[in-house]
């Protein structure tokens, strides 16, 4: 067996010790049971080295953050947590969240579990994204039928431009032209789809837009507007499916979230919701890997949207066993390389644990973590409702709200739970109570 091969068995070994499969051994424990120091410990034995473990201590420098923004003044931290229970494609993974919300990260780990031991299959679409150029012209027709007449040619110019992602065998897949009618009149929109292979792609879509604009013009006359890529992603769109057993679920509680599925299918009120609960999945991801969450987050509400009707982006149903089949279908806009990814130190440490190759791979375990994270809500809506768990987790956050500091805001958040009385009030007078 070579080192790569081993360090890989190694890796699935330490996985299977943390409970997810049928390979957990007596005495391993859930990433949940350990603390913070434990965790760092189990971190090391997976993949981390010394260094990393100290990168993720210290995070990013302020001199660097004052590089990535402006007007910089301070850091704001975040929560990093680890969802495990993640199988994609017959892989397992850890898959880092940064995210502020409590609930979340065990609700993804809570919802891959129930689709184990299969885990998930999943796909996207590819990465091409898609730069528009705006053409203000006297004869939009005449404009457009010359352009399409050049397509070739334009297609050259686009891979002169972006040569260094054609070395890395991405570059232009098409152009098109559509004239598109406005308040303002008439405008003819070119279409760039650019593979950006491993990159996100935003940079090298704008910069293509904006170096080709001028060319354009010089070519048809008029006067060019915006260059700048579409959020708008169908051409990056993520599948990942599950099942999750009748025998684990039980056929009422199927039923139940059938019943909560079919309220999201009709009415947009819910249906926000149920969606807005998939982003809290993958946003978290996206984050942690140093990706443009806004961008999926547009991305994402507006394929919801494709049909002219915003619906859920998840879709339920029983197989002829009765168990329960969930599919995700989401635009998943990210990169492996390019923008942060490769500058703020815990991003590439959160990469590393991730331990993705292509761009690919993470836009599969981010689609399954969408269906996870939809799952967990859905199933504990329609049984016991999120509060109860969702209240204990927040109890510490109330008990810090409260002053209370340290070990103090433990024991005051397991007071709470404990006595059911979770409120900023009582987290108060239990402060009081111990001072
Ligand atoms: C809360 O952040 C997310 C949920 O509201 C999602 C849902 O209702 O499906 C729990």
């Amino acid at each position: 067996m070579n080192r790569l091969m081993k360090k890989e068995t190694k890796k699935e070994e330490l996985i299977g010790n943390l409970g997810n499969n049928m390979a957990r051994s007596s005495n391993s424990r859930h990433f949940h049971e350990m603390d913070i120091n434990e965790r760092l410990d189990y971190l090391k034995e997976y993949c981390l080295d010394d260094n990393d473990l100290k990168l993720l201590a210290e995070g990013i420098s302020l001199e660097n953050a004052a590089r990535l923004s402006e007007n910089v003044i301070a850091i704001h931290g975040m929560p990093l947590g680890i969802a495990t229970n993640f199988k994609v494609n017959g892989k397992n993974y850890l898959v880092p969240m940064a995210i502020e919300e409590s609930s979340v990260v065990a609700a993804a780990s809570n919802g891959a579990k129930y689709a184990l031991p299969e885990g998930f299959t999943a796909e996207w679409l590819g990465n091409v994204t898609v730069g528009m150029i705006q053409l203000k012209v006297q004869e939009p027709q005449a404009v457009k039928r010359k352009l399409m007449r050049m397509k070739s040619d334009i297609i050259e110019w686009i891979n002169d431009t972006a040569s260094s992602i054609v070395k890395r065998g991405g570059g232009a897949r098409d152009v098109t032209f559509s004239i598109v009618k406005t308040a303002r009149g008439p405008f003819v929109v070119v279409y760039l789809y650019v593979d950006t292979v491993d990159a996100m792609g935003a940079n090298t879509i704008n910069s293509v837009c904006e170096r080709l604009a001028p060319r354009l013009k010089e070519t048809v006359g008029g006067d060019y507007i915006l260059r700048i890529l579409s959020n708008y992603a169908p051409e990056k769109v993520a599948r990942a499916r599950a099942t999750f057993s009748k025998d684990l679920l039980g056929e009422d509680c199927i039923e139940r979230m059938l019943d909560g599925y079919a309220l999201a299918c009709a009415d947009i009120r819910r249906a926000t919701t149920h969606n807005k609960g998939i982003m809290n999945g993958i946003d978290a991801v996206a984050i942690a890997t140093g990706n443009d969450w806004r961008a999926l987050e547009a991305g994402a509400h507006a394929y919801a949207a494709r049909n002219g009707r915003y619906a859920p982006l998840t879709h339920y149903e029983k197989d002829t066993k009765g168990n329960l089949i969930g599919t995700i279908e989401i635009p998943i806009q990210i990169g492996i390389v390019g923008g942060i990814t490769s500058v703020h130190p815990t991003t590439k440490i959160a990469l590393k644990i991730l331990g993705v190759t292509k761009a690919q791979e993470l836009a599969c375990v981010m689609a399954s973590v969408g269906l996870a994270q939809n799952f967990a809500a859905l199933r504990a809506l329609a049984v016991e409702g999120i509060q109860r768990g969702h209240m204990e987790l927040h109890a510490v956050n109330l008990a810090m709200a409260a002053g209370a500091e340290g070990k103090k805001a433990d024991e005051i958040a397991k007071r709470m739970v404990a006595e059911g009385r979770i409120s900023l009030e009582y987290a108060k007078r239990l402060l009081e109570e111990y001072r």
